[in-house]
């Protein structure tokens, strides 16, 4: 328990936050039992406060929403893909596009829901081709540039969720979380240590929207999504 408190201390004092602040649960043959829950919640809060009027690099400019994220924050796994689409945009929600549907089922798939676990992406801001939002099809992976400005957000997330297994979804996540240039048919399927902490383990997959182009890769993610059930000791 010390360790789990001087963690919590860490993180809060990232935030400017100084003092003890945690939710005291219940009381159990006379010992106090502290849950981070409330904790985590207000971490993200302030996270999602300092991420909402962010003008760190030149998304901000065409985008409708931020997509910060959403789900359980107490998650053991977590999905990372690449950034919002164009429904995403408009509804301020990670995943809710045609490749958001079948994220869900592949979710149902693993005897989980999305209120198990937590989705992100790699930008906070639809990265697009041509300067309107209202345009479909207008989608492009973000730059190096985005990416560098972005990802000390995401980092401060997954430092606040703390998941066990983070999913990176397609070539851009798995890339930035592996540290690794493979391409992402070398990179799927295999464990690595997030750089930040070792404690924590990416495994990559193909992105839904290629599984949509190309439904002979299902079998694949099939299999990575077996190995994460396994590494999470759900029943199959
Ligand atoms: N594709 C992504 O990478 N992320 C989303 O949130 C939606 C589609
Ligand atoms: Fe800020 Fe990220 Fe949006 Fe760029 S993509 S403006 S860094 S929130």
């Amino acid at each position: 328990m010390g360790k789990k408190i001087e963690s919590l201390l860490k993180i809060q004092k990232i935030y400017g936050i100084n003092g003890l602040f945690l939710e005291f649960e219940k009381f159990k043959e006379s010992e106090v039992i502290m849950s981070p829950k409330l904790t985590k919640e207000k971490l993200l809060e302030k996270l999602a406060q300092e991420v909402k009027n962010c003008k760190l690099c030149p998304l901000w400019k065409t985008r409708v929403n931020i997509v910060f994220g959403e789900g359980n924050i107490n998650a053991e796994l977590m999905f990372v893909g690449e950034g919002p689409g164009y429904e995403e945009d408009k509804q301020a929600r990670p995943f809710v596009g045609r490749a958001g549907e079948l994220l869900t089922k592949i979710i149902s798939a693993m005897k989980l829901s999305r209120n198990d676990v937590y989705i992100a992406n790699i930008v906070k801001c639809h990265p697009l081709k041509e300067p309107d939002p209202y345009l479909r099809n207008n989608d492009r992976p973000p730059n190096e540039d985005e990416i560098k400005s972005c990802l000390p957000y995401l980092e401060k997330q997954i430092e606040i969720i703390y998941p066990k297994i983070i999913c990176c979804l397609g070539s851009t996540s798995a890339k930035v979380l592996t540290r690794n240039d493979l391409p992402i048919t070398e990179l799927r399927g295999k464990i690595f240590d997030y750089y930040k902490d070792s404690k924590i383990k990416i495994l990559p997959t193909y992105h839904p929207a290629a599984l949509l182009r190309n439904p002979s890769l299902k079998k694949f993610v099939w299999q990575d999504m077996q190995l994460i059930m396994k590494m999470l000791g759900i029943d199959q």
